[in-house]
């Protein structure tokens, strides 16, 4: 069975009539966007604020009415997934290089449910490289800067060897740590590099985590008050 699918599938379940519904990017984030452009053609009314342009786009296919923050100073809900989710729900986020759009949409929100499969459940963070998004002039020295939290770093490339650009014209620079034993400390070191837009790490963020299993079951962790 798509766990992924069967994650997404169930976090719409949150999503009510007049909701305003930040919309996550990536590959799991794809069956909520499928799910709730399902709805909306059968009379579901919600407005939708995308974390990033690929998004955006799956999110007009679908016919769900976006709007942006100039719109609402109110979002109710944002479902997104991630690449690492730890026993303490706190995240590695931005596989995708969408990191800096998916903070600041789920930061806003009252609520942010994340969905993953299986695979994304771990202890503790760090076997996946932490993106860091960083601006392209000076990204030398911002890398030397990172290199000294002792982690290995490799600006993220397309193809043709060309730099991966962010929707905000930023690199990303993904940073191999093994494991991360502070997150909060890590991601707040990091954010005060100059050069440094925003990090992966989503702690203390998020409020519900529903995981789906290959064999169909899907698990749902809410975190501990
Ligand atoms: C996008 O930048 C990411 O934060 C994604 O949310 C994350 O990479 C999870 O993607 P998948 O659902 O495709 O694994």
């Amino acid at each position: 069975m798509n766990a992924k699918k069967i994650a997404g599938e169930k976090a719409v379940e949150h999503v009510r009539d007049g909701m305003v519904v930040g919309l996550g990017t990536g590959s799991t984030a794809f069956w909520v966007v499928r799910k709730l452009g399902e709805k909306v053609k059968n009379g579901l009314n919600i407005k939708g604020i995308p974390t990033s342009k690929s998004t955006q786009k799956l999110a007009i296919e679908m016919n769900i009415p976006l709007i942006t923050f100039s719109d609402v100073n109110h979002i109710d809900i944002t479902i997104d997934g991630a690449d690492e989710i730890s026993s303490t729900l706190d995240l590695i986020k931005g596989g995708g290089g969408a990191l800096l759009r998916e903070k600041i949409v789920a930061f806003a929100s009252e609520k942010f449910v994340v969905v993953a499969d299986e695979s994304k459940y771990v202890k503790e963070l760090g076997s996946f490289s932490l993106p860091v998004e960083i601006t392209p002039f000076g990204f030398e020295a911002t890398k030397r800067e990172i290199q000294k939290f002792k982690c290995l770093t490799k600006i993220r490339k397309l193809e043709k060897n060309e730099p991966f650009i962010t929707d905000n014209g930023n690199y990303i620079l993904d940073c191999y740590f093994e494991l991360i034993e502070d997150p909060s400390h890590l991601h707040t070191q990091l954010n005060m590099i100059p050069g440094v837009v925003e990090n992966g790490l989503f702690v203390n963020m998020v409020d519900q985590v529903i995981i789906g299993y290959n064999d169909g079951e899907v698990k749902v962790l809410d975190k501990l008050e």
